[in-house]
């Protein structure tokens, strides 16, 4: 890979008191760098709430081009690998750094069929939780006691106990995340059946039961694996900067996914999908869509249009543009073209791309805008969508763990802040 030479030039900084250097660096593409490391020493920091002009390490895993709509993973654009790859490929791809070849792909795949199922005593767990009990709680606290299990790979420095922490990891989320399903319905969990792939096998485990074993529909299970295509990775978004900082203290894989787990419930963030549906079944119909595009409008008002804005993207998601054909796909397969939620969602963006508030702030319809739509389709329930966000999620977050704690100069992640409170002042003496 040609990488283009880090810049020698750099920009004089003039502080009160001297003038310094700080060195400019150039990525393979995107923004230049400002090296600030030399600021604290001379007493400064930078200040950067929600780090929008932040960039908080190197990495060569995942680039986006928020003005052009570009998402690359490894340098493969997303559009390619969602119509050519399969989500194990792509897994492979994040994690390792190419496309494997077909013994590689093979060996890769037959080793994480050794790994789905999970420790009976994990079946304990859930019994202690309430059935309503919403899914990503669940998910958070299952797959954090993981490390409660496998003391035999929990040394971060040994690479090879890294590869085991990843793969266990990206077999066992499936088979945790129709679990919590399960649970929450009463109905008894279901093994992972290695004959069938990674996304038919989700499936199977979510829909069969032992009294009726159904072959999930290809034509849905290639839906669901593009799907968990999509959202495998995003550089450096707030769930995959929270697996890195937690990582950053060396602590093991499995504490850190579930800090992820937890980062990304938010609405803002991978929540915005179960937020997304409710948000259409609330407008109910396309004559209430004025108000609410009216609602989002209002500073006064704290509601959102979910699905739309993004930090980053100032263009249309190009996971939204897949995620929509999806859902055409899973829609038609499934007889549901007149599907009333789905005719909502696409009057609600054609009129909301057509208002200057919109237009004018860039706000454009993300990957979680249609993703409700299809899941739903597939007759998940919408307290699921974020734990298959964070199923597919994870190859991004262990991906990143990895690059991270592999580096030779990793070092704790802490930032700074600008203190506005009290200055010094004493206890009241005895009164
Ligand atoms: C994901 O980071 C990632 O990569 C995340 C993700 C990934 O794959 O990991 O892509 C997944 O999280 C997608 C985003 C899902 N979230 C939502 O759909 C929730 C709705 N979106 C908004 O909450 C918002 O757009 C954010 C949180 C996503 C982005 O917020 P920013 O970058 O902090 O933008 P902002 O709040 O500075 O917005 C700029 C302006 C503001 O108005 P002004 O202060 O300039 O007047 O746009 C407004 C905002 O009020 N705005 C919206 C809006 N999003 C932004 N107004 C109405 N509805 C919205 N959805």
């Amino acid at each position: 890979m040609s990488v283009k030479s880090a810049k020698s030039e750099g920009v004089e900084l003039k502080l009160p008191n001297k003038t310094i250097e700080l060195p400019l660096r150039s990525g393979t593409l995107g923004p230049d760098v400002l090296d600030i490391k030399s600021l604290a020493p001379e007493g400064y920091f930078t200040y950067d709430p929600g780090f929008v002009s932040t960039a908080s390490c190197e990495s060569k895993i995942t680039y986006i081009d928020g003005d052009q709509g570009i998402l690359l993973y490894r340098g493969y654009p997303i559009e390619q690998l969602a119509e050519k790859s399969d989500f194990l490929e792509v897994a492979y791809l994040l994690l390792r750094g190419e496309l494997p070849t077909v013994p590689e792909k093979t060996e890769f795949v037959s080793t994480l069929k050794q790994h789905t199922l999970v420790h009976q005593q994990i079946f304990n767990f859930f019994n202690g939780f309430r059935r309503d009990a919403h899914p990503m709680a669940i998910m958070v606290g299952v797959v954090g006691a993981l490390s409660a299990f496998y003391h035999d790979a929990l040394d971060i420095n040994n690479p090879e106990h890294r590869e085991t922490a990843a793969l266990r990891l990206i077999a066992k989320m499936p088979t945790l995340a129709a679990m919590c399903y399960k649970y929450s319905v009463g109905l008894p969990f279901m093994y992972p059946q290695n004959d069938m792939g990674y996304a038919e096998n989700f499936l199977h485990m979510m829909f069969a039961t032992p009294s009726e074993t159904t072959k999930p529909n290809p034509i849905l299970s290639r839906a669901m694996d593009r799907i968990f295509i999509l959202h495998a990775d995003h550089e450096q978004n707030a769930s995959t900067s929270t697996v890195r900082l937690a990582g950053s203290t060396g602590a093991n894989p499995f504490a850190c996914i579930s800090a992820g787990i937890a980062a990304l419930w938010g609405p803002a963030h991978g929540g915005a999908n179960e937020a997304c549906l409710n948000m259409l079944h609330e407008i109910g119909d396309v004559s209430q869509i004025g108000k609410y595009i009216e609602k989002a409008k209002d500073k006064s008002d704290p509601f959102r249009l979910m699905g739309f804005g993004h930090r980053v993207y100032k263009n249309y998601d190009p996971r939204a543009k897949i995620m929509r054909e999806t859902c055409h796909e899973v829609l038609s397969e499934l007889g549901l073209e007149d599907n009333p939620l789905f005719k909502l969602a696409m009057a609600l963006e054609k009129i909301a791309l057509e208002d200057d508030y919109f237009v004018s702030k860039k706000l454009y319809p993300n990957v979680d805008f249609y993703s409700g739509i299809t899941l739903s389709a597939l007759g998940i329930p919408t307290a699921m969508f974020t734990v298959i966000f964070a199923l597919a999620r994870t190859v991004g977050w262990i991906s990143h763990w990895n690059e991270m704690v592999s580096a030779p100069d990793y070092k704790l992640g802490r930032p700074r802040q600008l203190y506005t409170g009290w200055p010094k002042r004493n206890y009241p003496a005895e009164s």
